[in-house]
């Protein structure tokens, strides 16, 4: 099952790829949490991304195609993956064209999971994320038990440093203006699937399960 997973931020991409990966077993490929993994590490890449990513700015399509090529030719992804944010530009999308050419891949689906723009900023800068599992959380939509601490693990819960008003307003309008071209692209190869993202949480996933469901 080969997947990308698009929506502008906060449409619910990291949220549906945790319950898609569960349910099907698959690597959950993120390029911000690889991005945000190298810049806590302090290594290179991390260097690299992270004057964009403090601005909602994208970080250089060479940079990014080629952390994705190497994730992909990993022994894990043979059984398929979720791709999640990435491609974000036709030139990603046509890079990974060559690369899945490459590994002998074909696509099934480009999930899209629309939001409309309005609701995002709501969504982004009240979201909360677990220190030590990652679990997302937002503080109106998708409260944890106990305030602060993560449900599943019970670890702490930060804000991620791009979810202020100001970088989130960049970051939407940035990516608005990557995915209409990124949007036909995929809608003339017949890979589109648009997703209601305006549901629950658990409706949405019922959806794209749905979906997926027809592949296995
Ligand atoms: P990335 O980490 O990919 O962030 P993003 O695209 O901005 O998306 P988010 O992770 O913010 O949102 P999401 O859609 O996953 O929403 P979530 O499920 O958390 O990228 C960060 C940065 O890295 C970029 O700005 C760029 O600099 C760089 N980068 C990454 N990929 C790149 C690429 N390919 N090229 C170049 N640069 C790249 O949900 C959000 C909130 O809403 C949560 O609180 C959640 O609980 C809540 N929520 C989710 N679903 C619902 C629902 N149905 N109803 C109510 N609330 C909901
Ligand atoms: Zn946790």
């Amino acid at each position: 099952m080969n997947l990308v997973l698009m929506g502008l931020p906060g449409a619910g991409k990291g949220t549906q790829a945790d319950k898609i990966v569960a349910k099907y077993e698959i690597p959950h490929i993120s390029t911000g949490d690889m991005f945000r993994a190298a810049i806590k590490g302090g290594t290179e890449l991390g260097l690299q991304a992270k004057s964009f990513m403090d601005k909602g700015e994208l970080v250089p399509d060479e940079v990014t195609i080629g952390i994705v090529r190497e994730r992909l030719s990993k022994d894990d992804c043979v059984r398929g993956f979720l791709l999640d944010g990435f491609p974000r530009t036709v030139a990603q999308a046509d890079a990974l064209e060559g690369i899945l050419k490459e590994l002998d891949k074909q696509m099934d689906f480009v999930i899209n999971i629309e939001v409309d723009k309005e609701i995002l900023m709501e969504r982004l800068t009240g979201r909360r994320i677990c220190k030590d599992c990652g679990a997302t959380y937002h503080l109106v939509f998708n409260p944890p038990a106990e305030e602060g601490v993560c449900d599943r693990c019970g670890g702490e819960l930060y804000q991620r440093a791009d979810d202020n008003a100001e970088t989130v307003q960049n970051r939407l309008d940035v990516n608005m203006k990557q995915t209409k071209p990124l949007l036909d692209f995929y809608n003339e190869k017949g890979y589109l699937r648009n997703i209601n993202g305006q549901q629950d949480i658990n409706v949405v996933f019922g959806e794209i399960d749905e979906l997926l469901g027809g592949l296995s």
